[in-house]
């Protein structure tokens, strides 16, 4: 595939491969972005500043072992969003046989949303998960994330899961 293309809706932003010799600041700074929206949710996640590399070499792992991918939205020479696709991804036994595509994470940064990027950048995941011939593509999102819901509703997801959380300090021991 073509390592870039023009957007229709935002003719001034390309989507492109990550390059690791290059990108790796404006990555970084994308995800702080990220964390920092869904700490604002969940005040509980980790720091942004802090979780901010150890978590981005998970992903380059999870890239290696399951034919991810990263994609970059850039604009006048600056990065304003990523995705991060695995194509293959081996769902467990009582989930189904296939492997399956997972968006493991996406931003587009506050000043450029609205404007069709993460949409495009959703399209360049879709199209690369399919040519390693995924049938499925699934993505988690936080209950709290509300406007990313419709988002993703938008582009054709439909609700599957719902993971739930108790917290089991000491206060919560024992209440019914
Ligand atoms: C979710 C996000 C990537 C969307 O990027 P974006 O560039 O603003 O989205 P687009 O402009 O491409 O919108 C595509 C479609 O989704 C809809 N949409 C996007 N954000 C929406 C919102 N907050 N509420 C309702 N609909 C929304 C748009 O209306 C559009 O619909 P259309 O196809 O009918 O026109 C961006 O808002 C973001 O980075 N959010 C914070 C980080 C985050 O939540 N990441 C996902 C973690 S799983």
């Amino acid at each position: 595939m073509d390592a870039r293309s023009v957007l229709r809706a935002y003719p001034m932003v390309l989507i492109r491969q990550y390059d690791p010799t290059a990108d790796y600041s404006a990555l970084r700074a994308c995800f702080v972005e990220l964390q920092t929206w869904e700490q604002s949710l969940e005040p509980g996640l980790p720091a942004p500043e802090e979780v901010a590399d150890p978590y981005l070499a998970e992903v380059f792992r999870n890239c290696a072992e399951n034919s991810g991918r990263i994609f970059l939205a850039e604009t006048d020479g600056a990065v304003v969003g990523f995705i991060c696709v695995l194509a293959k991804v081996l769902p467990s036994a009582d989930d189904g046989i296939e492997p399956y595509a997972y968006i493991s994470d996406l931003i587009v940064r506050g000043a450029h949303r609205g404007r069709g990027v993460g949409r495009e950048l959703m399209v360049r995941a879709e199209a690369f998960a399919r040519e390693f011939g995924a049938k499925q593509l699934k993505v988690g999102v936080l209950v709290r994330n509300e406007g990313t819901h419709a988002f993703y509703r938008a582009g054709g997801f439909r609700d599957y899961t719902v993971q739930l959380v108790k917290l089991l300090d000491a206060a919560s021991c024992g209440t019914a």
